[in-house]
């Protein structure tokens, strides 16, 4: 994205999102589609607000997010701070018996580095080293709950739950999601296909074992210290493990100029990293994600290896990665597809089975830039403020840039405000 005529306007458009999707202290993904506060959601939001120079709400979101972490160190993959009879599965689904009310399920720890970055990037020190500071407890204990409670047998992340990804129906889980039984004897409220077509949302079997990896977590009352034995899924995930090596490396390295010691979380850093080495397939040139139930590696190529590029792949796998990107670049002009478009899983516009997200694009141009590749990256942001001219939507068709899902969506918006900040002359 360089700068560009247009930058202002869409600047002003994208900061019109954040502000109408803004509640007291807290952001919500999209309007009446996601109305609560989504874990992973808060980091993009919060450097979406600091570009904007709004320090206090990009600092608040997270604090906000924070105060409604476990004791366990666990935090929670939805805040429910207000009634909302826009969503299911709501609070009495979950009765999780926190409170605020919460789900049991956590999501990868972006936040984490969000709160490194904002940091770095406040112009007031003060409120910088303050608002870090009374962070960094739960920063850490988050990265400590995660190697502590979800270690899997590479030393990479396990999660309980394919929403625990972040991306949610993605073909990754298709297989380990398999023997999971389906809920049936309850009614499935669903209330996202009420505002988007259900031909662009996970399918209705999906929705129900969904509920039935929730039944059987809640009937093992949340146990966040033993969630890989409750759970009828528990998967090693690329993404998450990536996000938590990076999470752990971001808080190491701001660490001395906040007068924190960085020691643990870079051994956490380190140690997520051994394990997303070991999830490294050779034969296809691609990190996958590996099911400790049916011990074996799964899935075709998809986003969740990608985000592995954020957190810094040696050149010999890069090269591999980004050669296979170029090929599907050549017959899907908007990228980047989330899964692959040889596979016969893809389909461009269902969600997480192939179409275009702002978030994934950012994380894979901000590790090719630190990886020193400035015009890959640069190529990648044009692109993708191609996509977000036309609005910001929460997914793209990679064919067209149609753009698909909700509309107004928090963290296309947030991200395209962070893209031209660091941009501006
Ligand atoms: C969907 C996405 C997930 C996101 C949430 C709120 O569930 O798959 O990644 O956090 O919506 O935006």
């Amino acid at each position: 994205m360089g700068p560009h005529p247009g930058d202002d306007e869409l600047r002003r458009r994208a900061l019109d999102v954040l502000v109408r999707n803004h509640r007291d202290g807290y952001t919500v993904p999209a309007l009446g589609l996601y109305p609560y506060q989504w874990c992973w959601d808060s980091g993009p939001i919060a450097l979406g607000w600091a570009a904007a120079g709004r320090w206090d709400d990009a600092w608040g979101e997270l604090a906000r997010l924070f105060s409604a972490q476990w004791e366990s160190g666990m935090v929670p993959h939805i805040v429910f701070w207000h009634e909302d009879d826009g969503y299911f599965p709501g609070p009495d689904v979950w009765a999780t018996g926190h409170t605020p009310p919460t789900t049991g399920l956590t999501q990868p720890p972006l936040p984490v580095s969000a709160a490194a970055r904002l940091f770095t990037g406040d112009p007031d020190r003060a409120r910088a080293s303050a608002a870090f500071r009374s962070l960094w407890p739960g920063l850490v204990a988050w990265l400590s709950w995660i190697e502590r409670a979800r270690r899997g047998p590479h030393g990479a992340v396990v999660i309980v739950h394919p929403w625990e990804s972040g991306m949610d129906n993605s073909p990754s889980w298709d297989e380990p999601l398999a023997p999971v039984p389906a809920v049936t004897h309850k009614r499935i409220e669903r209330r996202d296909v009420a505002t988007v077509s259900a031909r662009q949302r996970p399918s209705q079997h999906e929705y129900r074992q969904y509920l039935g990896i929730v039944d059987a977590l809640r009937a093992a009352r949340w146990d966040t210290e033993r969630q890989p034995a409750d759970s009828p899924f528990a998967v090693e995930d690329p993404a998450f493990t990536a996000i938590t090596a990076r999470a752990g490396a971001d808080l190491a390295s701001v660490a001395d100029a906040a007068g924190l010691d960085g020691q643990e979380p870079a051994r956490l850093a380190a140690a997520a990293h051994a394990g997303l080495e070991a999830l490294w397939d050779e034969e296809l040139g691609w990190y996958r994600p590996y099911d400790t139930r049916a011990r074996r590696p799964v899935g075709p190529v998809t986003s969740t290896g990608m985000v592995a590029l954020w957190a810094g792949v040696g050149p010999a796998r890069l090269s591999r990665m980004l050669a296979r990107l170029d090929v599907w670049a050549e017959s899907l002009p908007c990228p980047l597809a989330t899964s692959d478009p040889g596979d016969p899983s893809f389909d461009p516009i269902r969600y997480w089975r192939g179409p275009a997200w702002v978030l994934v694009n950012w994380l894979v141009a901000d590790g090719l830039a630190g990886a020193g590749l400035a015009d890959r990256a640069s190529t990648l942001r044009a692109a993708t403020r191609a996509l977000v001219e036309q609005g910001f939507s929460e997914y793209y068709d990679p064919r067209s840039g149609a753009g698909i899902g909700g509309q107004g969506f928090s963290w296309s918006a947030a991200l395209t405000l962070a893209w031209l900040t660091e941009e501006r002359p």
